[in-house]
C-alpha cells in the first residue's frame, strides 16, 4: 500500500517518482492551424511517445496520463470516435514498443462504455506488458476522479458488507485501497498544458498534495525539452504537507 499523503508524510526525491498529465489544446493547436480538430488529437500521440520515452530516461516510475475524461463524451460523436479510432490504433502499434522499453501498461476508468473490440485491446495490452516494472504508464479513458470515489466506496461497501452498519469503521485508508490506482504512490507533479488552470475531474482524490505547474504549452508541442522544465520547476518547490519551511530543515524532517 503506497503512503497517503494526509496520514504520513511521504518521501520525496528531486525528480518527481509520479507524474500525472492532462493533455490539453490539441483541438486549438489545430484550428490555430485551419486543421480540423482531429488532425491535433492525431499529433497528440507522437507527444504521448515523447514524452513516455523522457519519463523513462528521467528516472520517473509513474505516468499517469488523462486521455479521455468522463465529460468527453459530450462532444460531437465524430470526435469521439475518432479518439476511440486512435486509441485503438495506438494499442495495436504501440504496445510492442512499451513492453521492449520496460513499461508496464495500465488503464483506469469505467472500460464498460467501450465496444468490445477495445476493451479486449486494453486487457490484452495491460496482460502483455504486466511484466515489466521500469515505468508504470497509466492511461486514463473514461475516466473522472468522481467517478472513482464512487466506484471504491461501492467495492468498498461490496467487499464488506457490515460496513454500512458501523460507519465510524470507514477511514482513509479503508476507502483508498479500492481507488483505480491504490497500487501507485499519489501525484507528485501535475502538468496541465493548453493553458487553463483547472482539475477538469482528473485524479482528485490522489491529487491532495500534488504541486501543479501550467503551461500555455498545447499538447502537440510539448516534448522532452518542455518536460525538463516543469521537473527544473519541481525541484524548487518545497513540499511542506501542513509543516512549516523551518520544520523542514531539522533532523529527521523529511
Ligand atoms: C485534449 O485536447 C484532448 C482530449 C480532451 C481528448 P482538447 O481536445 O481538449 O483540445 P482543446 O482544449 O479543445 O484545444
Ligand atoms: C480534460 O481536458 C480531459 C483530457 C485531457 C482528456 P478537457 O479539454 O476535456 O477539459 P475542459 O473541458 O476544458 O475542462
Ligand atoms: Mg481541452
Amino acid at each position: 500500500m503506497a503512503t497517503s499523503s494526509t496520514q504520513a508524510v511521504p518521501d520525496t526525491r528531486d525528480i518527481p517518482e509520479h507524474v500525472a498529465i492532462i493533455m490539453d489544446g490539441n483541438g486549438r493547436w489545430a484550428t490555430r492551424r485551419l486543421l480540423p480538430r482531429t488532425a491535433g488529437h492525431a499529433k497528440g500521440v507522437q507527444a504521448v511517445r515523447r514524452v513516455v520515452e523522457a519519463c523513462g530516461r528521467a528516472g520517473v516510475r509513474y505516468l499517469t496520463l488523462f486521455a479521455f475524461s468522463s465529460e468527453n463524451w459530450r462532444r460531437p460523436a465524430e470526435e469521439v470516435s475518432l479518439l476511440m479510432r486512435l486509441f485503438v490504433q495506438a494499442l495495436e502499434r504501440e504496445v510492442g514498443k512499451l513492453e521492449e522499453q520496460g513499461v508496464r501498461l495500465h488503464v483506469i476508468g469505467d472500460l464498460s462504455a467501450f465496444e468490445p473490440r477495445l476493451q479486449e485491446l486494453i486487457f490484452a495490452a495491460q496482460e502483455r506488458t504486466a511484466h515489466n516494472d521500469r515505468l508504470h504508464l497509466t492511461v486514463a479513458a473514461n475516466y473522472g476522479g468522481r467517478w472513482d470515489i464512487l466506484q471504491a466506496t461501492r467495492a468498498m461497501l461490496a467487499a464488506e458488507p457490515g460496513l454500512a452498519a458501523q460507519p465510524q469503521r470507514v477511514d482513509e485508508e479503508r476507502l483508498s485501497r479500492h481507488l483505480s490506482m491504490a497500487w501507485a504512490p499519489e501525484p507528485d507533479l501535475f502538468i496541465r498544458t493548453g493553458g487553463e488552470q483547472r482539475i477538469s475531474n482528473f485524479l482528485i482524490w490522489q491529487m491532495a498534495y500534488a504541486e501543479f505547474y501550467f503551461t500555455d504549452r498545447f499538447w502537440p508541442d510539448f516534448g522532452a525539452a518542455e518536460l525538463q522544465a516543469a521537473f527544473d520547476w519541481y525541484r524548487t518547490r518545497e513540499r511542506r504537507f501542513g509543516r512549516t519551511s523551518a520544520q523542514l530543515g531539522e533532523d529527521g524532517a523529511q
